[in-house]
């Protein structure tokens, strides 16, 4: 595979710099550049696989009684009328139009990669929407693309992922993986300690779902790096601005995604965090893409005129409708989405690809 290929010690050791260099707060003055850091001994045994440690005891993705709340079929995204109006209208009208795009679309969806990128989904506050988008971009991913996908849940405690991808169960959190994680594993090692999710790809979620779990930096970093070179695309779920595992998150990321709620508030917190990343010392609105969320059926603001106030830059708006199937929970099925939550999803992935390859 191509992916293997290529100056990876370089590019390891300039991620692992620009991480530490953004756990610094960027509201205080840049410290004097530090003393190397002490190379640390390279490990007694190099080419012999770590013993397999003793794996934790597996949990559910719910609890049986929240399992069991579950009824009927999953919504479909668009109502019935819908679904057939369009039927309708693509026949007679923009059909050839609508079919250059999307095989442009795709074709940006599936361009080739030559070492790990990692695109980290992040919000200005918690229900914008940032696991429902990290959901749809790794299974879209893992839809358009033949080389492995990986979403990481950098968001401890209760977090919604693991239900939105549909994981059967968990056991190797973030946490555990940090522990065991050796440059020495192959890639059936290292998908051992993985989720496998129905839709393609690959879960490492955060926590088991208990309360008190934590992510911490060293840990991200620790994995971020360890397993980069093993995916073609790493989607991060992280947490939400401005904590410091964000911001370094944020800073290591080939791209990012700022996760707006489509209300006047969420807008005007967007558009403060996009003048902030583009103030930074090493700024991150290159390679930012903003996906402008709808999670409401009603929507109080001039959609037109927020994506324009949200265009800091040349940073891209993707407008991601209100779906009744992502707005039901449970599993996040690509096959079930509104039509324009489809091309939503894909034109927010070629964008995000689009900045990832080229950085
Ligand atoms: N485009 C959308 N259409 C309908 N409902 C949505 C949409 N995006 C998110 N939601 C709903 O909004 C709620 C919050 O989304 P979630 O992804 O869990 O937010 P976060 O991870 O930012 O806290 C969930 O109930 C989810 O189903
Ligand atoms: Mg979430």
């Amino acid at each position: 595979m191509s992916r293997g290929e290529g100056p990876r010690v370089p590019e390891d050791d300039w991620q692992r710099a620009v991480l530490n260099d953004v756990a610094t707060p960027a509201s205080e003055p840049t410290p004097p550049p530090a003393a190397p850091a002490p190379v640390p001994p390279p490990p007694e045994v190099a080419d012999v696989p770590p013993p397999a440690p003793e794996p934790p005891a597996p949990a559910p993705t719910l609890p049986p009684e929240a399992a069991a709340l579950l009824t009927g079929k999953p919504k479909k995204g668009d109502s019935a009328g819908r679904r057939i109006k369009r039927a309708l209208g693509g026949v007679f009208s923009s059909a050839a139009r609508e079919t250059a795009e999307v095989t442009g679309v795709a074709r940006q969806l599936q361009q080739p990669i030559t070492t790990g990128r990692q695109i980290v989904v992040t919000s200005v506050h918690g229900g914008a929407g940032k696991s429902t988008v990290t959901a749809l971009l790794g299974s879209a991913y893992a839809h358009y693309r033949p080389d492995p996908v990986l979403v990481m849940e950098a968001n401890p405690t209760l977090g919604t992922l693991p239900v939105r991808l549909a994981a059967p169960s968990l056991r190797w959190t973030m946490g555990d993986v940090a522990r065991v994680v050796a440059p020495s594993m192959r890639f059936d090692q290292v998908i051992g300690y993985l989720v496998g999710l129905p839709e393609g790809g690959w879960l490492l979620p955060g926590s088991k779902g208990q309360i008190g779990a934590q992510v911490s930096l060293a840990e991200y970093q620790t994995v971020a790096v360890a397993l980069r070179r093993y995916f073609a695309i790493t989607v991060v779920d992280c947490e939400t601005l401005p904590g410091e595992l964000a911001r370094s998150a944020l800073a290591g990321a080939q791209a990012r995604v700022l996760v707006a709620p489509a209300t006047v508030e969420g807008v005007a917190a967007a558009r403060t965090v996009l003048e902030w990343m583009g103030s930074v010392p090493r700024p991150m609105l290159p390679g930012t893409v903003v996906a402008l969320n709808s999670t409401s059926p009603h929507t109080a603001i001039d959609l037109e005129a927020a994506m324009r106030y949200l265009r800091v830059g040349d940073t891209p708006v993707v407008h991601v409708p209100y779906d009744r199937h992502l707005a039901a929970g449970g599993a996040v099925r690509l096959s079930l989405l509104g039509q324009e939550t489809r091309d939503a999803t894909a034109r927010l992935g070629a964008e995000l690809l689009d900045r990832a390859v080229r950085r």
